[in-house]
């Protein structure tokens, strides 16, 4: 389980792009409402619904614009990245599906899931084009 401390951005997830770590912020602060909503409220409450649909929405935006920056900076490694943010959208479209049709999500178990995605992908293979478009601008 995620502690509070762990939820909040910290400077490991600088990549030095202003408007991605705006972007990353974003994410974190959202995840951090959530986890908020769901101490204080009852599982699947609509307030907490409604986080979620932000913080889901708000990724697949952040994709967007993240591959589009790739794009425009000719990063070499844009088709394998591109592969890891589908691998998310696809399970956020399942969840969005299942909240849209009333299912039982279990939001503290998205809420965990997305967190560790997001940290692990930020690290790992954001992370990867840092030097690169580094190099790019200079
Ligand atoms: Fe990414
Ligand atoms: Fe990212």
């Amino acid at each position: 389980m995620s502690t509070t401390t762990e939820l909040t951005w910290n400077e490991k997830y600088l990549t030095g792009n202003q408007d991605i770590d705006d972007q990353h912020k974003r994410i974190f602060d959202l995840l951090e409402k959530l986890n908020n909503q769901l101490k204080n409220n009852e599982e699947g409450n609509s307030m907490a619904i409604e986080v979620v649909m932000d913080l889901l929405d708000y990724t697949l935006k952040h994709f967007i614009f993240e591959e589009n920056l790739l794009e425009l900076n000719d990063y070499p490694d844009l088709t394998k990245h591109k592969l890891g943010h589908d691998m998310l959208t696809l399970k956020v479209m399942q969840y969005k599906d299942d909240i849209d049709a009333n299912k039982e999500v279990n939001l503290s178990e998205l809420k965990d899931f997305i967190f560790e995605w997001l940290t692990s992908h930020i690290l790992m293979v954001d992370m990867q084009y840092v030097p690169y478009l580094k190099e790019k601008k200079s």
